[in-house]
């Protein structure tokens, strides 16, 4: 069966038991400013899970295509993708557990045909501290369930990461309702009960795995479990019974307890073609073929790489149907981050050109007949996508050129040696990556087509080097948030907020390929070290101290709050290069939140607004530019 033909098969299935069909939102969530995508199948319908009426009814049913951009970096295995859709039923305080666990088993046993042998499934445990008890309603219709098809299934508890996941549950075979604590079996857009804003509802869950038999990869822990993360086991689908709300950091009962369900289709068709491979499934596996003609290339040998460009570019042409355009700033910035990382990808299958047209023209065939907006659009979609990938070329191309220089030119010479300019090293490798972020990859591929040999070495100096480069920034930053400023009297904080202003405005000066490397700030100056390859003329000089004094007049209030890492860069907040960050950072704000000057991650200290910098007519002035080390160059300034 294909994907296509199972979500026709759920949404009928659901709407012959009453639900009514509602249509796809948007991946860019209209009216929700607190989060930049719609990540789920219940994020648009969090104020009918509240209690207000839907004009549909209260039985609904979705697909709803969704997109996890802080999934990003864990494409390339066998199972994540950023963007997928999520077949979803609700009952709206109507229907509830037996029910959905009822219709959701028989959907995948009699209407798909999945081997119910293959099934486990998981309830929640109990937890005191929330006052929400252990879900042995759900448990007892499992086991009903399981019996319907012959199978004997008993529970048991696993509990939680501590208290035992290291048990050999699966030694008895009638194992198959696994209790686990909130961390899996609880379910809220923020996650697990500690973690739930006021006025969040969530409540227990009740997931199905299906169990593909692979072998268990022990690097996942000593024994293998339906909630272990090795690929034996493919969570197909989640129940929630979203009966609760947080009030008063307890949880109240809702008015009527409502029933949130989510399955990947994705998940679901490798399920139902027994792959545990999602990328074989009809939606992807097109794109993959379309990459193994592009490239020349197979993807048995080539998975990794291909599993990324397919799924970026899938996902690209998903946020650009829903009018998201490649940019510096939020949804645009996630938008090009795709799509530089499909380019680069595939540049290292030897794909050089028309990537993004060939590849969404697929994503789009595959997708119009089901989804209608997106042959209206087809057009300006390419063009779009396009043209970003025409411009993302010239940047790889001035990394080329760059190569080149250095291979031949002065720079190469006196940084590496009289080698560099007959023998690609590890140490220019790395120096073409650290200051263009142009990929090993593509420095070997230059120096293969230049006919110049690689040393020995390159790859081992390489990965030294990045590692040394990691530890120097960590170090660096360390220095930045505690020692970084030498005290905290008033001046060395208004050269503090001052330096934000700068970093910015070299940032808008010079490019965007500035990246702070280092800084130390005292109450007479700043020194502030950034990557860039060349000298700072005069003339830019100037431009970076007229911008920084423009915005000490604009008098621009200096805020912070707390973020999601992930988000904070999404939403193009700067760090420090090789900085490695907590699952929240403090995020300051030069500017409105709306439109910003410059958002940095920082521990502060700052002014209140940047009018207090210039107090007593002060002057922003750069008084000295040098070089620091290999494409990194290092300012200071004063206010005087
Ligand atoms: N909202 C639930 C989930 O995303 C169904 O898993």
């Amino acid at each position: 069966m294909t994907a296509q033909e199972i979500r026709k098969k759920y949404l009928n299935y659901f709407e012959t038991r009453a639900h009514a069909v509602i249509p796809r939102a948007s991946l860019v969530p209209g009216g929700d400013p607190t989060t930049l995508f719609t990540g789920s199948g219940m994020q648009p319908l969090v104020p009918y899970l509240l209690g207000q009426p839907h004009p549909a009814g209260n039985r609904l049913v979705n697909s709803q295509t969704c997109f996890r951009a802080e999934d990003m970096d864990e494409v390339s295995d066998n199972r994540h993708t950023t963007f997928f859709e999520m077949l979803g039923n609700w009952s709206l305080g109507d229907y509830y557990q037996s029910e959905q666990l009822t219709w959701f088993f028989e959907f995948l046993t009699d209407e798909l045909g999945l081997d119910p042998q293959k099934l486990y499934v998981t309830c929640f445990i109990g937890d005191e501290n929330s006052g929400v008890p252990r879900d042995t309603q759900s448990a007892s219709i499992w086991n009903q369930l399981f019996k319907s098809k012959g199978i004997s299934a008993k529970t048991i508890d696993v509990g939680s990461e501590q208290t035992g996941y290291g048990e050999d549950f699966l030694k008895d075979s009638t194992n198959r309702i696994f209790y686990y604590d909130a961390s899996k079996n609880w379910w809220s857009r923020m996650g697990v009960p500690a973690n739930m804003a006021e006025g969040e509802p969530g409540g227990p869950d009740s997931e199905v795995f299906y169990d593909f038999g692979t072998p268990h990869d022990e690097k996942y822990g000593k024994n293998c479990h339906p909630n272990c993360d090795c690929g034996r086991f493919l969570e197909i689908g989640n129940s929630v019974f979203m009966a609760y709300k947080k009030v008063n950091a307890r949880f109240e009962a809702l008015p009527k307890p409502n029933v949130d369900f989510g399955g990947g289709l994705e998940r679901i068709a490798a399920a139902s073609i027994n792959s545990p491979d999602i990328f074989e499934i009809s939606l992807l596996r097109p794109v993959i073929d379309g990459l193994e003609r592009l490239s020349g290339r197979n993807y048995d040998a080539y998975q990794a790489s291909m599993r990324v460009i397919a799924d970026h570019l899938r996902a690209a042409v998903w946020l650009a149907v829903d009018g998201v355009i490649p940019s510096n700033k939020q949804q645009g910035y996630v938008l090009r981050r795709l799509l530089r990382r499909a380019i680069r990808y595939a540049f290292d299958l030897g794909i050089e050109q028309d990537l993004c047209e060939k590849v969404a023209t697929i994503v789009i065939d595959t997708y119009a007949p089901d989804f209608p907006e997106l042959n209206g659009q087809k057009n300006e979609i390419l063009k779009i996508l396009s043209q970003e990938e025409r411009i993302f070329r010239q940047t790889l191309r001035a990394g080329v050129r760059e190569f080149e220089k250095l291979m031949a030119g002065p720079l190469g010479t006196e940084v590496l040696g009289e080698a560099a300019s007959r023998l690609l090293t590890g140490e220019l490798t790395f120096l073409l990556y650290d200051t263009y972020g142009f990929p090993l990859e593509l420095s070997r591929e230059e120096a293969k087509r230049r006919g110049i040999n690689e040393v020995n070495s390159l790859e081992e100096v390489h990965v030294r080097k990045m590692e040394e480069q990691r530890q120097r920034s960590q170090t660096a930053s360390q220095g930045m948030f505690k020692g970084g400023l030498a005290d905290q009297s008033e001046e060395t904080v208004k050269l503090h907020t001052t330096t934000h202003l700068m970093y910015q405005a070299l940032k808008q000066v010079l490019g965007s390929h500035v990246m702070q490397r280092g800084s130390n700030i005292t109450a007479e100056r700043t020194r502030f070290d950034f990557s860039h390859p060349q000298k700072v003329t005069s003339e830019e000089m100037k431009q970076v101290e007229d911008i920084v004094n423009q915005k000490i007049t604009e008098d621009l209030p200096v805020t912070w709050k707390e973020e999601n890492t992930e988000e904070a860069f999404n939403k193009g907040a700067s760090g420090a290069f090789g900085d490695r960050y907590g699952n929240t950072v403090k995020v300051y704000t030069i500017g409105d939140s709306e439109n910003s000057f410059s958002r940095e991650i920082c521990g502060g200290p700052h002014v209140e607004h940047t009018g207090a910098i210039g107090e007593g007519g002060k002057k922003f002035k750069i008084i000295k530019e040098e070089a620091s080390s290999a494409g990194v160059r290092r300012i200071k300034a004063v206010l005087q």
